[in-house]
């Protein structure tokens, strides 16, 4: 009689704790950045080397992003300054920069519409956020190679 007691509670002790681990298990969510967070980190990772931490660029290099009609305006022609680079020598805010900006065609299209919201609403830029699928919309001309890691633009639409 007295083993079966012990028996019992036993039983009840290890079931009680199995529930107790089943309650307390961490629920895994599917992770999902916020494009603040995102944008900023794609900032600091791809264009803060020639923008500057505070988007004001440098002298006679790299242009800034403050208020420039590039950043703030049409969003078409920013995603494609992105996706294609940009080495036109054009006048921006009255001066022109010698550098050349690399494409960034290999960034997915959340990471472009992040980095450029960041940037659209950042260094006291007042401009609506990007949404990936206007990314994936302007894209859309650019096709994966055979290799499926490279992207190339068709002629023709370039
Ligand atoms: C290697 C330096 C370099 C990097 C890295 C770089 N840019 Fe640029 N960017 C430039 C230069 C230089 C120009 C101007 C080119 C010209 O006038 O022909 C430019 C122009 C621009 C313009 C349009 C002009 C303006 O000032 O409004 C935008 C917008 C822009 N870059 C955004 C970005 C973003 C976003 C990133 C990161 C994903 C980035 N750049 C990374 C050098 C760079």
């Amino acid at each position: 009689m007295k083993s079966t007691i012990i028996f019992l509670s036993m039983l009840a002790f290890i079931s009680v704790s199995v529930f107790a681990q089943t309650v307390h298990k961490p629920v895994t969510k599917p992770a999902t950045v916020s494009p603040v967070v995102n944008g900023k980190k794609i900032y600091l990772q791809y264009c803060l080397s020639c923008h500057q931490a505070d988007g004001g660029g440098v002298q006679n290099m790299n242009p800034p992003l403050i208020g420039t009609q590039y950043v703030l305006g049409d969003k078409a022609r920013l995603i494609k300054i992105v996706l294609k680079g940009f080495n036109d020598a054009v006048e921006i805010n009255g001066q022109t920069y010698t550098n050349a900006m690399p494409a960034f065609n290999y960034l997915k299209d959340k990471d472009i519409a992040d980095v450029l919201s960041y940037i659209r609403s950042h260094f006291g830029n007042k401009a609506s956020a990007v949404k990936p699928a206007e990314v994936s919309l302007i894209r859309g001309p650019i096709v994966k190679t055979p290799n499926k890691k490279k992207y190339t633009v068709r002629s023709k639409n370039t």
